[in-house]
């Protein structure tokens, strides 16, 4: 017997035990070992039922996703899913009472195995879904046929379009749980299997009949869903989750299931997916470092401090007090202070309206806030975030107050965006303590957590700083201390060359167009409406006072006229688009086309009509090569963090997987001839890359072949 299942006989009960740490993901032998355990106890003279349960700390969390890279083409997939089909008949058709017992997780094929089950018992706090579509794939071992059978096709068009899994008594409710247990799990589900012993308790999900009313409604929910679901252009997982449900209303089991293959195969190989799944791991891969080990000793944060409860240092607190822990926010004096909780309650009380949030917890993370004007406190907290004006000698004159009133052993977090860290860290008299914790505005939400190292940051630092993220529920990236660290780094090329574009000859509405197009949310110009036009412009001064520029080359005008213009954006009713007031309706400004024709008379280039493609060329070229001087200047430390960063940061398309994976989609050899060709076009600021040219060179890619 494999090790991957361990079996035991409890009071006449197969107890089968899947044991694959960290989540007992069904990787290669896992499904076997299972198919051969169930056969055993089916046969077992002492078991009446079976329980099949995970060991650890979860049932189980799905397919391998690694097996998804062998599958290189639709036969192939087709192949393996009609095996895992005809596995998870022959467990339905054991001859005993077969029950999951479920706690953590049972995601995916986790859930599918429990679906093939003829009952399923949960602790709960545990819960279920079918995340698949958030891989670019559709349930593939029977979920888009068995989950409907089992709570109706609403929720099970819910579960897999969004992928969110549900707790264990709305699962129960909705018919996917028979059972909550109490106390312990295994006692439970052995008792629960006793008592379904013998012939009766039998029940096949496959075999569950769905009454014509039933696939009526079931199709027209698919119906429904297939015109009214938004998703970015171009992603097609969901809309074969819909196909594959409809599927089950319409045609018997073996008919659907089929179906449902063919679905899964079509996603397995497709772009769309490979990018997801390379998200996945690059995700978890950016808050490993290289050169900070496993072992790092890493300090937990029981109670931190804010100073500065302006837009950034109130979401900021926020985040702290969403995770449980204690934060002091500290401001010059009152006023500011009570300005920056009053903007935190509001944010509250809207969630509370929205009912995202009860009016009891509200009140128990409010309290977990402490207004002050003062340092008092500071010595007991574990953590300083600063997050005050972005001014280099108030940046160091704070730093060496934190140096003096926290412990040696506090962690001196910085927000800043633009400022070197290493010049302030050394204010504090412990720079190995100081690093930057970048978070995007609003920083309550926004998920990226650009973590920057200095020059002396301590790596056990490093290590707290990560664990910290992913208990704030942020996205950790480990970055280097360059100017803009990476998010902002690579969006400065991502603008100059939009800016470039319309002076060129694009409009503003076609950039923005063709970007959301290709699956942003938002297009250059309508996020920087958003984000303040002046933010950038102030950078720029600053950057100017000090003998610098943000990217190297020609700069575009325009964004420094509407600055001076006091077109801010949004929160002035213009910027690049005109806004009525009150509405966020972007409205077209011919003023726009006419500060561009004069930046470019001025640079004396005649414009033209530029096509989409171009468009998209230029912008995702200038993204990849930057991104490709970041990564061998080594402030990254692979490619995926920069996907993650820029994925998370500015909404670059998940389903294209990041600005680099999207370069090898698009062949690095086609990147470096565009860059070639730009150069000769518009001049030398289109640089190739010398890390773009060498693999190019040596045929080599980002992530050799990782993808
Ligand atoms: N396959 C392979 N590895 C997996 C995995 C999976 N399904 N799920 C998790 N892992 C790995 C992670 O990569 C990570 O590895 P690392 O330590 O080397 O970085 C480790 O397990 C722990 O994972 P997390 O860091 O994510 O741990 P958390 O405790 O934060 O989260 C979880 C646990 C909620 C289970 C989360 O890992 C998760 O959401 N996993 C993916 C679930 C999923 O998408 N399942 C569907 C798979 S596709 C499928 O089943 C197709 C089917 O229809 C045929
Ligand atoms: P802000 O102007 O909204 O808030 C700054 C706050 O700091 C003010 O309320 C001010 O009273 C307070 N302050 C100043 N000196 C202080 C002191 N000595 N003690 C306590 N409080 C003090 O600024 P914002 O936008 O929140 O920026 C803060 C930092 O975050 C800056 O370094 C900025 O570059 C960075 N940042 C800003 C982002 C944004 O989108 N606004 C995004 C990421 C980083």
């Amino acid at each position: 017997m494999s090790d991957f299942v361990k079996y035991s006989i409890q009071d006449r009960v197969a107890v089968l035990t899947i044991d694959n740490p960290p989540v007992n993901a069904l990787a290669q032998g896992v499904w076997e070992a299972v198919d051969q355990a169930v056969a055993r106890a089916g046969a077992d003279p002492e078991a009446d039922a079976i329980v099949l349960i995970g060991a650890g700390t979860t049932f189980v969390a799905g397919a391998d996703i690694n097996v998804f890279k062998t599958l290189k083409t639709r036969e192939q997939s087709l192949e393996r899913s009609a095996r895992t089909h005809a596995l998870l008949k022959r467990l339905e058709d054991v001859g005993k009472p077969l029950v999951a017992a479920i706690h953590g997780n049972a995601l995916g094929g986790g859930l599918e195995l429990a679906q093939a089950c003829h009952y399923r018992v949960a602790t709960a706090d545990a819960k279920v879904g079918q995340p698949e579509v958030l891989l670019g794939i559709i349930p593939g071992a029977g979920g888009t046929q068995r989950l409907p059978r089992l709570c109706g096709a609403e929720l099970a068009l819910q579960m897999a379009t969004d992928g969110k899994p549900v707790a264990a008594p709305k699962a129960k409710a909705a018919g996917i749980i028979d059972e909550i247990v109490d106390g312990d799990l295994l006692k439970g589900a052995i008792a629960f299997a006793r008592s379904r012993a013998g012939d009766h308790g039998i029940r096949k999900t496959r075999e569950v009949a769905l009454d014509a009313n039933a696939s009526r409604a079931g199709v027209e929910a698919c119906q429904r869903l297939r015109s009214s679901f938004k998703a970015p252009k171009g992603v097609r997982a969901p809309f074969a989750v819909i196909d594959g449900v409809e599927a089950a209303m319409t045609l018997p089991f073996e008919q659907g299931s089929l179906r449902e293959r063919e679905l899964f195969a079509d996603c397995v190989v497709s772009t769309e997916s490979k990018a997801l799944r390379h998200l996945f791991f690059a995700e978890r891969d950016a808050a490993k470092v290289p050169d900070v080990p496993k072992d790092t000793p890493a300090g937990d944060i029981k109670c931190a401090a804010v100073v500065g409860a302006g837009t950034m240092g109130g979401g900021i607190a926020m985040s702290y007090a969403n995770a449980g822990i204690p934060v002091l926010l500290k401001e010059v004096d009152d006023v500011a202070l009570q300005r920056g909780l009053a903007t935190i309650r509001k944010n509250y009380e809207s969630s509370v309206a929205k009912g995202r949030l009860t009016q009891q917890a509200y009140e128990r993370t409010m309290g977990l806030i402490t207004p002050t004007t003062s340092y008092d406190g500071f010595a007991g907290v574990d953590i300083v975030v600063e997050a005050v004006f972005e001014n280099m000698d108030l940046k160091k004159k704070t730093f060496a107050e934190l140096g003096a009133v926290t412990r040696p052993d506090c962690v001196l977090a910085s927000n800043t965006s633009t400022l070197d860290i290493d010049e302030f860290a050394q204010s504090s008299g412990r720079p190995g303590q100081v690093i930057g914790h970048h978070f995007f505005s609003p920083a309550n939400i926004m998920k990226l957590l650009e973590i920057v190292r200095g020059r002396e940051t301590s790596k056990s630092v490093v290590a707290t700083s990560v664990k910290l993220g992913k208990r704030l529920a942020k996205v950790p990236v480990v970055v280097g201390n360059c100017f803009g660290f990476v998010a902002n780094r690579m969006l400065a090329y991502y603008m100059r060359e939009a800016y470039l574009l319309l002076e060129e000859g694009a409009t503003v509405p076609q950039i923005d167009r063709v970007l959301t197009d290709f699956g942003l949310p938002v297009g250059p110009y309508g996020m920087q409406d958003i984000a303040g036009i002046d933010v950038g412009a102030r950078i720029r001064q600053y950057l100017a006072s000090i003998g610098k520029t943000r990217a190297e080359g020609p700069q575009s005008e325009v964004p420094d006229r509407l600055f001076e213009m006091g077109r801010y954006g949004q929160k002035t009713g213009a910027g690049w688009y005109k806004y009525e007031a009150g509405s966020r309706e972007r409205i077209p400004d011919p003023l726009i086309d006419q500060l561009a024709a004069e930046a470019a008379a001025k640079r004396g280039i005649a414009r033209r009509r530029i096509d989409d493609d171009e468009i998209l060329a230029r912008i995702t070229t200038a993204l990849a090569n930057e991104g490709a001087r970041v990564l061998e200047d080594g402030y990254a430390s692979r490619a995926g963090d920069i996907d993650v960063i820029y994925c998370y940061g500015f909404g670059f398309p998940r389903h294209r997987g990041g600005p680099m994976f999207y370069a090898e989609t698009v062949g690095l050899k086609t990147v470096l001839s565009r860059v070639e060709e730009y150069r000769a076009r518009f001049g030398d600021y289109w640089e190739p890359a010398p890390l773009l040219e060498r693999m190019v060179a040596e045929g080599k890619g980002f992530y050799d072949g990782a993808a």
